[in-house]
């Protein structure tokens, strides 16, 4: 038997993580309700087909992802500790969840190993302010390729850290506040644009100007 699997309560569970990687973890409790409904709720989830999420910890967004998920719909939860990954593994129970032990700046190999392209939106609780400067920039830039036109990349943070790391690659940032939690949390909903489709109107008078 694992040290999750013993261990009833996730949120002492989490705790005891915390201690033994303060640096990598960088919150003490998991995310609260109201942040994940704040977070998720504006996404249109109509269609979508694949989420990444970095740091599922003890899995409170990857439960309510895979409630708004269609049945094909799949969840890849990305996280570097162990003990989380198997935590998930034996708590939550569905196959449209593929729990992987590695780091969120592999997304791309993750997803090219499933034969994915690119994901239609990742979403981030890493605490890119403790993460090493290299780090913290080679996660951006993978995941801003591994992300599909038109998806998002969602990020809740304690600070604004990240802002320039995300206005560096996205071209539309939406920000937002929750204060019914300690300490309030920010919100950040990075769109990459869609492709520009070139019309078949606009196709046929180029080939006619010919
Ligand atoms: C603040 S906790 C978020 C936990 C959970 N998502 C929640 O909302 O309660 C940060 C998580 O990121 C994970 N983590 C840190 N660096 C990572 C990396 N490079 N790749 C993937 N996960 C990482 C930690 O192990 C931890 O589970």
């Amino acid at each position: 038997m694992t040290a999750a699997n013993r261990v009833s309560f996730p949120n002492l569970f989490f705790f005891r993580q915390f201690l033994g990687r303060p640096v990598a973890i960088g919150s003490v409790i998991p995310t609260s309700d109201v942040t994940i409904r704040a977070l998720l709720d504006p996404v249109d989830w109509r269609g979508v087909t694949c989420v990444v999420e970095y740091g599922p910890g003890t899995g409170v967004f990857a439960r309510e992802i895979l409630r708004r998920l269609g049945p094909d719909g799949r969840l890849i939860a990305i996280d570097t500790n162990e003990h989380f990954i198997r935590y998930l593994r034996t708590s939550i129970r569905d196959d449209r969840l593929d729990c992987v032990h590695g780091s969120a700046a592999d997304i791309e190999s993750i997803l090219a190993t499933r034969n994915l392209a690119q994901a239609d939106h990742v979403l981030s609780g890493l605490p890119f302010s403790t993460l090493p400067h290299a780090a913290a920039h080679a996660i951006m830039d993978a995941t801003y390729r591994a992300v599909r036109p038109g998806g998002n990349f969602l990020i809740y943070q304690y600070s604004r850290f990240v802002l320039p790391l995300l206005a560096a690659r996205f071209a539309h940032i939406e920000q937002g506040r929750v204060w019914r939690c300690f300490p309030p949390m920010r919100l950040f909903w990075a769109a990459k644009p869609a492709e520009m489709l070139v019309s078949s109107a606009s196709c046929d008078a180029s080939l006619a100007a010919e």
